[in-house]
């Protein structure tokens, strides 16, 4: 089955009980027992299990191609579960500049809980491999990355994950499903902020992972999950369904309208580079063509003049709203450095763009405006 249809019938259509052609929302925190002490339905406690989450998680797992998927209350909360899986003195490798929210989980709470992280540059795998330790347990990719767009060779990490018996995690926020499989490339599991693509409107908050084969990690996440409760509400679950079902049409627009927008601004007098894994100048592209179906709706652009040159062009726009996060209907622009704070690697002249759905020509003359004054 192609992944259009999967998305649309990877959930329930309907609810049987009212035939609705939509699924009801389950609200109930808790479910009826039977004199004997049994479920009859399954469902004890929300926290443990949930109807809509079931459905979602159910979704998840079959559109990224693995064994099963746990769904959490934020993309951060799924991350912190993942480390959460490993134990003090485990070594994990990430990217250097992986999503700030991501570097601050390691440095933050896991380090000092005693994870042990190292962050390379993992678009040089020699670099890759030389941080490698005998307690490695875990490499950390994010392809392309938040906010360089940065390409990492998953293939490649993953098969130096395996041959040092350890696992392979993708953070596939920003390609989603419908432009980038991980699992086909080598990865273990997969994480995602269901915030941005997934749900595809900025209205809900909600996190995943999902995992290649039924094994102990998928234990000792689910462990974690129904332990502590980190769990989306069963109306988040349904509107990230829902926004499942417009994933593949809304990641072809987003990515035709980024190339459209990458290409113009390469030859805008204004900017000094621009970071875009379709452009045949990024250092990344012939990865990209490789490991990706299209290049997605997310660019970075760096600005002549620096820092306030910058943050007036982010500030001049009026289609682009100046907002953090990404990936909703309509466009956003972001002076990144400044949200990552001081130990942020992001050039401080650096704009993040998240392109919506809005026709390309508006947003090119959005931005031209923005730029062209003084
Ligand atoms: C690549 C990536 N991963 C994870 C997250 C964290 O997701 P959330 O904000 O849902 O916690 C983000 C947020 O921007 C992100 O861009």
């Amino acid at each position: 089955m192609k992944f259009q249809t999967k998305a649309i019938h990877s959930t329930p259509l309907g609810d049987p009980t009212t035939k609705g052609v939509k699924p009801a929302i389950h609200m109930s925190t808790t479910f009826e027992r039977e004199a004997d002490g049994s479920y009859p339905a399954g469902y004890i406690y929300s926290r443990l299990g949930n109807p809509n989450r079931e459905m979602l998680e159910t979704s998840l797992a079959e559109l990224e191609g693995g064994d099963a998927a746990r769904a959490f209350s934020s993309g951060s909360a799924a991350t912190f579960t993942l480390l959460n899986t490993l134990k003090p003195g485990d070594h994990v490798i990430a990217p250097i500049d992986v999503y700030h929210g991501t570097a601050s989980i390691f440095k933050e709470i896991m380090a000092p809980w005693g994870l042990l992280c190292s962050f390379v540059d993992m678009t040089n795998i020699g670099e890759v491999q030389n941080s490698i330790r005998p307690n490695t347990k875990l490499f950390w990719t994010e392809s392309p990355s938040n906010p360089l767009l940065k390409i990492t060779d998953i293939r490649k990490v993953s098969e130096l994950a395996h041959s040092n018996n350890a696992l392979c995690v993708s953070d596939n926020t920003w390609m989603t499903p419908a432009l980038q499989q991980p699992f086909s490339l080598g990865a273990d599991a997969i994480i995602h902020s269901t915030t941005k693509y997934l749900s595809g409107h900025s209205d809900v908050l909600g996190g995943a992972i999902i995992v290649k084969e039924h094994n102990n990690l998928l234990g000792r996440i689910s462990n974690l999950q129904s332990t502590i409760g980190s769990v989306p509400s069963p109306f988040d679950c349904w509107l990230v369904l829902r926004g499942i079902q417009t994933l593949f049409i809304r990641m072809q627009t987003h990515t035709a309208n980024a190339e459209k927008i990458a290409t113009y601004l390469s030859s805008h007098p204004q900017i000094e580079a621009v970071h875009y894994p379709g452009l045949e100048t990024h250092d990344g592209y012939q990865i990209a063509t490789e490991q990706m179906d299209s290049f997605g709706g997310m660019l970075s652009i760096q600005i002549r003049g620096g820092k306030n040159k910058a943050m007036s062009v982010a500030a001049k726009t009026t289609l682009f709203t100046a907002a953090t996060s990404l990936g909703g209907t309509s466009s956003y622009i972001e002076h990144r450095a400044s949200i990552e704070g001081p130990e942020t690697h992001t050039p401080d002249n650096l704009l993040r763009l998240s392109v919506g759905l809005e026709h390309p020509d508006d947003l090119i003359e959005d931005l031209s405006q923005a730029l062209d004054q003084p």
